[in-house]
């Protein structure tokens, strides 16, 4: 059952879930965070059973029923240059993948930080940040899983899938919940220290599905078509477009890539 005292129970880290606020229902718990980020602690943790305005990327909603999913944001008070807060989102990535390892083994990531299972995405994150004087004052990141849905819409069940669609098993959000922190703040430590992602790197490219894989870029409104060849230090995606011979890097936010025959 998805509850404070379960989740507290799921989570062994030093500083990120240390504190955790439980809600039946919220608008958004990314919403609902940056409301509490001033006095906040640092580390704090929303989870609701719903949300009934729940955010995804790019302006778009995040269906987000009561009883079956995970919707979770927690606050990061480091003061981190901007330009890594796309790190921050390569992170979490890795943490939701580390987590759901465990139901299910074909589970990788579309880059930047899609978790996809059978060509189809169990996971979107969000991530969001408040700057002050070229630093963050905060980050939020939000991470919504799908985890016990049983069906989707006709109109998003060719791309969205859950943990239970895929495994025939019920999940324990709880439990899944308390592996993303603490995942989350292991790969969070290295890369603090690192000051970039260079030690996580491998890891991260070894789970994507887009490696060596033909990707379509979207840029500026164009299309062109190139082999994703993993990710660098700074969480770029190194690419080589057709009938070019040279490497070419592009950042999440400034383009959308995509599989040539589909989602991935
Ligand atoms: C995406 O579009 O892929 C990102 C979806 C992010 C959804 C999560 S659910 C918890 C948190 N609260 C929100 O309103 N959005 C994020």
């Amino acid at each position: 059952m998805l509850s404070k005292e379960n989740i507290i129970k799921n989570i062994n880290t030093k500083v990120l879930g240390r504190n955790v606020e439980y809600m039946y229902e919220t608008d958004s718990t990314n919403e609902q965070i940056k409301r509490m980020a001033s006095e906040g602690m640092d580390g704090l943790l929303v989870v609701a059973d719903a949300q009934n305005k729940g955010k995804g990327r790019l302006g778009r909603n995040w269906d987000s029923p009561h009883g079956d999913n995970i919707y979770m944001s927690f606050l990061i008070k480091e003061n981190i240059s901007p330009a890594k807060a796309p790190m921050i989102t390569i992170i979490a990535a890795m943490a939701v993948l580390e987590a759901v390892k465990k139901y299910i083994d074909e589970v990788y990531i579309k880059w930047p930080n899609d978790i996809v299972v059978n060509g189809k995405k169990i996971c979107g994150i969000l991530t969001e940040m408040k700057t002050k004087s070229e630093v963050t004052e905060y980050v939020v990141v939000g991470i919504g899983i799908n985890v016990n849905t049983k069906s989707f819409a006709d109109d998003i069940k060719d791309k969205a899938t859950s943990l239970y669609i895929e495994t025939g098993k019920i999940a324990d959000r709880a439990e899944i919940t308390g592996r993303v922190m603490n995942a989350f703040e292991k790969y969070f430590e290295i890369f603090m220290r690192e000051g970039s992602l260079r030690l996580l790197v491998d890891e991260y490219n070894n789970n994507l599905i887009n490696i060596n894989r033909r990707v379509e870029v979207q840029e500026n409104g164009s299309k062109y078509t190139a082999t994703a060849l993993g990710i660098d230090e700074n969480g770029e995606l190194l690419i080589r477009p057709d009938g070019d011979e040279n490497v070419k890097k592009v950042m999440s936010g400034e383009v959308s890539v995509r599989g040539v025959y589909g989602y991935v």
